[in-house]
């Protein structure tokens, strides 16, 4: 995640200056390749950066938070895009007058087309909050919510690509069952996704709209729409949002 949020900005021509500090240096060679700055200490990147981004695993963070300890925050701004880890949590360890936003971002940032939501304590001001709005800006939209809802949007915007993949492939397991070549199948399927987002996006018409417009009374598409439904599939979907949510709360501090 870090690379991408790093090539990102590298390639939209963000005005910045670019650090990075891995644990692993083999991690190095490729954010080297984009101009970014190695730091073989964390005590480095802290001193060189005005904003510190936190990209490891929520696991990770325990140990990451150790190593800063006695680092002076003063006016940096933290941003962590971990999972379920609160702005609380870690102005605990980085003190309590310390400047935190919190991201959610999902990995179609590697291709410019990234959904991210941002909150962040009250030490932050809305100028630095549009700052990181602004970073995160350049790698798709990103829109800032109340922390309390940013364990439940992980399953709108972090973990959904997920399943948009899972739908792709059930699509096309599909199409192959029927006789139809896999490849062709994706191909029509992957441009039929796309095609109804830019219709729901640039027509401004509702999901239930666009389905009626789509549905004939006795048609093709009122039976898979019908079938679907007999599946249980909106509750599917919306069991397993609950699911994702409870998740966050668990691996959250
Ligand atoms: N992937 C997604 O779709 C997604 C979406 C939204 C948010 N996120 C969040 O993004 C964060 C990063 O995810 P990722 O998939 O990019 O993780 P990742 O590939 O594991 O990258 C994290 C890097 O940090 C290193 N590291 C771990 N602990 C460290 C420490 N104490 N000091 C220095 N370096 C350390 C790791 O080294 P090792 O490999 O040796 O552990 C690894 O190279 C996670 O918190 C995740 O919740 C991910």
């Amino acid at each position: 995640m870090a690379y991408a949020i790093a090539s990102g900005l590298v390639e939209k021509n963000f005005p910045c200056r670019l650090f990075h500090f891995d644990r692993d240096s083999a991690k190095y060679v490729r954010f080297e390749s984009i101009g970014s700055s190695s730091c073989w200490k964390l005590e480095e990147l802290l001193e060189a950066c005005d904003t510190v981004f936190f990209a490891v695993k929520p696991q990770n963070f325990d140990e990451l938070l150790a190593q800063m300890n006695g680092f002076p925050t003063g006016e940096k701004l933290f941003v962590s895009i971990a999972a379920g880890i609160s702005t609380g949590y870690l102005a605990a360890s980085l003190g309590r007058g310390a400047k935190i936003v919190r991201a959610m971002p999902n990995t179609p940032l590697l291709v410019s087309m990234g959904a991210t939501a941002l909150c962040a304590n009250e030490q932050v001001t809305p100028q630095e909050l549009c700052y990181v709005q602004q970073i995160f800006s350049q790698l798709g939209v990103c829109e800032i919510i109340e922390e309390e809802l940013m364990n439940a949007i992980i399953a709108v915007n972090g973990s959904s690509p997920a399943v948009v993949y899972l739908f792709v492939k059930a699509f096309v397991d599909g199409a192959k069952e029927q006789g139809i070549d896999e490849q062709l199948a994706f191909r029509l399927f992957c441009q039929s996704v796309l095609g109804s987002v830019e219709m729901l996006q640039s027509t401004g018409k509702s999901p239930e709209e666009l389905i009626r417009m789509v549905t004939s009374p006795g048609g093709t598409t009122l039976a898979i729409l019908d079938s679907l439904e007999q599946s249980h599939f909106s509750e599917a979907i919306a069991d397993s949002m609950r699911a994702c949510t409870r998740r966050a709360q668990e691996i959250g501090k």
